[in-house]
């Protein structure tokens, strides 16, 4: 087991001087503000949500992550879904140890990685027995350290979330440089993916999303989708959602989940796949620069500074 007061030690004490710290120094431009820079090749780390459940988050960031190992990305996938885990499911990989042995501190992180399809790389979680069920603060410290240990092995971390905008789905989504969020057509899908954003917003200061629509009936329904889903994020939340792309309705994704075999490698011509491939590659070659909001490490890293030691863990 590792010595988890020294970890947080060091995280206290480097707390101190984030700006030396993790994938972004931040410098003074012109106006006087702060801006970080990226100085590391540190990897690009999603976090996809959407708030409901059932419309895609797993199989999108299954799918996606193998379109990534595809396009030649060293990728990691992270079932952030304690309880629920679905993705050594959907991938057919055996895991003898889980996330949760790591947060309990019998494992480390890098001997919990199993490999899937094709060498996609897996961290599962338990299902069924959660041992942990909210992530106390010395365990969001602790995880982060063992995450910031393996970040030089990729290129890119897709991390799975549950439903709902738990303080766990808050968390993750504060580790990440980008948040994905999937929605589907259905007033109930949008309506979660409003409320994920305002509270992503207000909670982590997020001011920026990126959308996939999935189980759309065509193109132009994602895109009216993602029309009105940006202009009320624009209005009423100040918060900038761009638009990844979507995924159609596709009775081969449902068989592809019956036959524990990510759809991209099962039906690879299928509409579904097409549509997943190419937001893929809209991600990798023509989106933006990832959302500087600075790296996980320093995210909480400040958050620790700010708190009492005698507080911490509980
Ligand atoms: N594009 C799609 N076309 C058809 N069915 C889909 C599609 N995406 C997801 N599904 C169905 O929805 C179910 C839930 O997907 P899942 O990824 O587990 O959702 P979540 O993780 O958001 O709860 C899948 O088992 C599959 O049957
Ligand atoms: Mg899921």
């Amino acid at each position: 087991m590792f010595d988890q007061a020294s970890t947080l030690r060091r995280l206290m004490e480097e707390a101190r001087i984030p700006q030396s710290t993790g994938a972004f120094a931040h410098v003074h431009n012109q106006n006087g503000f702060a801006s970080p820079v990226k100085t590391s090749a540190a990897p690009r780390v999603f976090t996809v949500t959407g708030g409901k459940g059932g419309v895609g988050k797993t199989l999108t960031t299954a799918n996606l992550g193998l379109c990534f190992v595809r396009e030649g990305m060293r990728t990691l996938l992270i079932d952030g879904d304690f309880g629920l885990a679905n993705l050594d499911v959907l991938l057919n990989v055996r895991a003898e140890s889980t996330l949760e042995d790591v947060l309990v501190g019998e494992r480390e992180l890098k001997d919990v990685i199993v490999t899937g399809p094709e060498g996609l790389r897996l961290i599962p979680a338990s299902s069924g027995m959660p041992r942990v069920n909210e992530l106390g603060q010395m365990q969001k410290l602790v995880l982060l350290d063992q995450i910031e240990s393996i970040q030089d092995d990729f290129d890119v971390v897709l991390i799975d979330t549950p439903a709902g905008v738990s303080k766990n789905v808050q968390y993750w989504a504060a580790s990440a440089s980008e948040v994905l969020l999937v929605a589907t057509p259905e007033p109930t899908s949008l309506a979660d993916a409003y409320a994920t954003m305002k509270v992503l917003a207000q909670a982590n200061n997020e001011t920026s999303f990126k959308l996939i629509v999935n189980m759309a009936k065509s193109e132009e329904e994602a895109l009216r989708v993602f029309e009105r889903l940006s202009s009320v994020a624009n209005e009423y939340l100040q918060v900038k959602l761009d638009y990844a792309g979507s995924v159609p309705f596709c009775d081969s994704v449902r068989n592809s989940v019956r036959e524990r075999t990510p759809y991209v490698q099962r039906y690879p011509f299928s509409p579904a796949s097409r549509g997943i491939r190419g937001i893929a590659r809209e991600m990798l070659f023509n989106s933006s620069t990832p959302h500087p909001k600075g790296t996980m490490q320093f995210f909480w890293k400040r958050l620790v500074a700010g708190q009492n030691i005698e507080t911490m863990g509980r």
